[in-house]
């Protein structure tokens, strides 16, 4: 693949120190711990793992509405994090998010006509009719009819509003929208309905995604790459057909074993994963997935395993899954 590059993450780390209670220590948790991935114009990275594991943090690294602690992050190839404020509001606006729950974004007194022109009112020179036949043009390409545009934000069903927190998102014309758990509160129906929303929306503006998501089978159809987490480190990288057919890591293979799959022909045992996810303030020693991976040996009781090449897949493990 040689497209466009727009999105570059490199060692990204976010850390946040938190109190243990009064007299203890303040302690560090290390919410990301090392990120590096590409994105290409037009193209989805899914990245996916359990609660906790740092995808909403990476979300906010991304859409600059955190500072990393350490690492690079460069869209259209300008560093955004050593760059001026005026250079990262620019950039800003090419970089738009959409979160699970658009209710608690979208202002419950302000008419969806009016949220979906604010950002153009803030941003650029357009007039008040240029903005409103913007929002109308929206509004026909997300599936929402012209007489919503009056209505307040409680009218909608669920689906409805994360139509509208789709066309928000575009209203500025972004090349890179972060899908932080966009269906995740849907249902299974409408679930359908608002991804094949975002592949039509992908495919007309050549929209660059970053989807994150803890169920592996909402990313099936519409992830070209699947990037894999676990308490805040990556731990498997690789094109969706390589992580679907052949998961390396151990923990990736669990997921996918939770993960209901319409293939009659396939086999399939479900891996139950037991003991509970460690702490991130306090991670065991060497793999932070040893006390629960059924394949752990000395060696990854006492080190942490560097990202390498298996195949076409990049896995962080001693004993991945061979062919
Ligand atoms: N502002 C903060 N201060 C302290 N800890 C934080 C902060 N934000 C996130 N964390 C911690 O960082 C870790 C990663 O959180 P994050 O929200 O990125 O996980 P997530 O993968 O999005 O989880 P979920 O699937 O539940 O949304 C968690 O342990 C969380 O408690
Ligand atoms: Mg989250």
């Amino acid at each position: 693949m040689s497209g466009e590059i727009i999105l570059e993450a490199e060692n990204l780390k976010r850390f946040y120190e938190v109190s243990r209670g009064t007299f203890k220590q303040k302690a560090v948790l290390k919410a990301l711990n090392g990120a590096t991935f590409t994105l290409e114009r037009g193209k989805t990275l899914a990245v996916v793992g359990e609660s906790g594991c740092g995808k909403s943090t990476l979300a906010r690294l991304v859409t600059m509405i955190e500072r990393p602690t350490s690492g690079g992050l460069k869209i259209s190839g300008i560093d955004i994090v050593g760059s001026d404020s005026n250079t990262r509001r620019e950039l800003k606006s090419k970089v738009q998010i959409v979160f699970q729950d658009p209710y608690g974004s979208l202002n419950p007194r302000q008419k969806i006509g009016h949220a979906l022109e604010e950002p153009l009112l803030v941003n650029t020179t357009m007039t008040k009719n240029q903005r409103r036949r913007a929002a109308r043009e929206m509004m026909d390409l997300v599936g929402l009819r012209p007489e919503q545009y009056d209505r307040y934000p409680h009218m909608f069903s669920g689906g409805q509003r994360q139509r509208i927190a789709v066309a928000r998102a575009l209203m500025l014309n972004p090349d890179i929208l972060v899908l932080d758990e966009p269906v995740s509160a849907l249902d299974v129906s409408i679930q359908a309905q608002i991804l094949n929303l975002l592949a039509d929306l992908q495919d007309r503006f050549d929209l660059a995604y970053l989807f994150i998501s803890h169920d592996l089978s909402v990313v099936k159809h519409i992830a070209n790459e699947i990037m894999v987490m676990y308490l805040g480190m990556v731990i498997e990288k690789g094109s969706r057909d390589t992580v679907f057919n052949h998961p390396r890591h151990p923990y990736t293979r669990a997921l996918l074993s939770a993960t209901p799959i319409a293939d009659p022909t396939r086999e399939k045992q479900r891996i139950v994963l037991h003991g509970e996810l460690p702490s991130p303030i306090d991670p065991p020693p060497g793999c932070y997935f040893n006390p629960r991976c059924s394949e752990a040996t000395d060696q990854c009781l006492k080190t942490f395993p560097d990202m390498r090449m298996l195949g076409e897949t990049q896995v962080a493990c001693h004993n991945p899954i061979e062919d």
